[in-house]
C-alpha cells in the first residue's frame, strides 16, 4: 500500500481543494458555508460540504461528508483533512469523533475562505483521550 507524506504542495492543494468545495456547501438556514477535503494515505482526495435541511437536526457538517464519502470508497486511512469556513472555525466534538475511529494522527488543517491557515493539530490534540474501536477490542 502506497504511503502518501504531506508535502508542502499536497497540503497547499488539500486547503485549495477544501476552498473551492466550500462554494458548493447547502446552508441556507445558518448561511455559515463550510468545505472540508481529506487526503487520504493511498493519495486520493475527497471533498465535503455542510449538507443542511428544513428539518435542521438532520443537517451533516462538511468533514463527516468527506470522510463518509471515502469510507464508502474503500478509504480507512486518512493522512490530512482540511477544513475551510469564513472565520477559521475549527471541527465540531461529532466530527472530531467520526475521525477518532480512523486514527489519532490525522493533521486538521483549519483555513479561512482565501485558503489563510489560521490552526493545525493532530486528532490527538483535538480530541484526547477519545473513545474508539480499542475500547471495544478492535
Ligand atoms: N459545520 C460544519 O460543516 N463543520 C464544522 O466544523 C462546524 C459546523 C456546519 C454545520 C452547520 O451546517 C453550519 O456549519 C453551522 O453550524
Amino acid at each position: 500500500m502506497m504511503e502518501t507524506m504531506l508535502t508542502s504542495e499536497l497540503r497547499s492543494e488539500l486547503v485549495q481543494r477544501a476552498v473551492e468545495a466550500r462554494k458548493l456547501a447547502y446552508a441556507p438556514y445558518s448561511n455559515y458555508p463550510v468545505g472540508a477535503a481529506l487526503l487520504t494515505r493511498s493519495g486520493r482526495f475527497f471533498s465535503g460540504v455542510n449538507v443542511e435541511n428544513a428539518a435542521y437536526p438532520m443537517s451533516l457538517c462538511a468533514e463527516r461528508v468527506a470522510i463518509f464519502k471515502a469510507i464508502s470508497e474503500g478509504e480507512r486511512e486518512f493522512v490530512a483533512l482540511a477544513v475551510v469556513t469564513s472565520n477559521g472555525g475549527t471541527p465540531c466534538g461529532a466530527c472530531r469523533q467520526v475521525m477518532a475511529e480512523f486514527g489519532q494522527d490525522t493533521l486538521v488543517l483549519v483555513a479561512d475562505s482565501s485558503g489563510r491557515l489560521v490552526h493545525e493539530a493532530r486528532l490527538s490534540e483535538l480530541l484526547p483521550g477519545a473513545f474508539g474501536p480499542r475500547d471495544l477490542g478492535k
